[in-house]
């Protein structure tokens, strides 16, 4: 379990159902265009009139799927994200964001020119202040809503809400966002109540992006820390998970957090982690309810007994499959 964690938080985790806030309003969503302004430059989508982007059609993959995914229409992720917007904006140079208001990784300033260098250490080499301030930055994006994107808690033909405008998203925060974007690539295609939900396809790990796929969703954590601590230099270390052999190494307090002393499946209460909750735990009822998120349960270090969970999931292995090695699985089942 620690070291699939790890893999999220230090080394390694796309498709999302998650867009800008702005977005997501009845109007916005039934326009299918979702080419918003970059901050304090109003009325200027995409931020076209300075040569950042524009705003652009989608044209998704129109072949046929392939014979292991046998649901033509019946999944919101099927030719992403057209199901939800088929213009958004496709940003020039240096720009990036949904509205071109950021710069790629690896650049800043107003015109995004400036190469800034992010250096990816070794996080046993940090200084007790630097392996601080690593987790107080974890931990403050575990808490911070994310300033830009929600998350859509049903699936497309329920998001209008039951009157058809309420829609059904949700904030989320930075960390967790991280999380669900992984999460949401993975899942199973609900298909429809009382149904079982179809588990053969897994849009991510089966797909060709599988290679660079991790690596995009750290950076994405990566930039987004960087944007919350205001400090482009932030980099996410790296953990050497051989160097410890079988000991988990990093499961200390200054890191990640040791053994509780009270409950061998918790986390020690020295550690921030053993503050922090799982999220969209009852993945079960994803599959059999359609809704996707649904409750939080604490982080622990190993496999999860029945009823250590205060609502009514049951750990299974093949649920675990899916949604390996993150911490939305349940622990110890990686
Ligand atoms: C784009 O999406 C909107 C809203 O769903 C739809 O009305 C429109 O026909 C779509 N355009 C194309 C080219 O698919
Ligand atoms: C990005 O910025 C660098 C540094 O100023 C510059 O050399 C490069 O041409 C820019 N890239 C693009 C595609 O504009
Ligand atoms: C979601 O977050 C935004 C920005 O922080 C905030 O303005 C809004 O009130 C939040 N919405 C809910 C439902 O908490």
């Amino acid at each position: 379990m620690w070291k699939y964690v790890l893999l999220v938080i230090l080394g390694a985790v796309l498709v999302r159902a998650q867009f800008p806030r702005e977005c997501v309003t009845p109007e916005g969503l039934r326009s299918g265009q979702c080419c918003l302004s970059p901050r304090g430059l109003p009325n200027d989508e995409c931020g076209s009139s300075t040569g950042r982007g524009q705003c652009v059609s989608i044209s998704a993959d129109r072949r046929p799927h392939g014979p292991q995914y046998p649901h033509d229409g019946r999944d919101d992720r099927e030719r992403w994200p057209i199901r939800f917007f088929n213009r958004t904006c496709r940003c020039n140079g240096n720009f990036s964001g949904y509205n071109c208001g950021r710069c790629r990784h690896g650049f800043t300033g107003v015109n995004c020119d400036l190469r800034v260098s992010v250096v990816r250490r070794n996080v046993m080499q940090m200084t007790a202040a630097e392996k601080a301030a690593f987790i107080n930055a974890l931990d403050q994006a575990k808490r911070t809503v994310h300033p830009d994107l929600v998350i859509a808690t049903r699936r497309y033909q329920e998001v209008f809400g039951p009157d058809g405008s309420t829609m059904q998203f949700e904030n989320i925060t930075i960390y967790n966002y991280f999380v669900w974007t992984h999460y949401y690539s993975v899942s199973k295609t609900f298909l429809g109540a009382g149904q079982q939900s179809f588990g053969g396809v897994d849009f991510s790990h089966e797909g060709p992006g599988f290679v660079t796929w991790h690596r995009f969703h750290l950076l994405q954590l990566e930039r987004d820390m960087q944007d919350m601590l205001q400090d482009p230099t932030f980099a996410l270390p790296y953990w050497n998970f051989a160097i410890g052999g079988s000991t988990c190494d990093i499961c200390t307090d200054d890191l990640l957090g040791d053994r509780s002393t009270f409950d061998a499946n918790g986390i020690s209460s020295n550690s921030l982690f053993a503050e922090w909750r799982v999220i969209c735990e009852s993945v079960d009822d994803y599959d059999t309810l359609g809704t996707i998120c649904n409750s939080e349960c604490p982080v622990s270090r190993s496999r999860v007994t029945p009823g250590a969970c205060p609502l009514s999931w049951s750990p299974s292995a093949a649920v675990c499959q899916k949604t390996k090695g993150h911490v939305l699985c349940p622990s110890g089942q990686s």
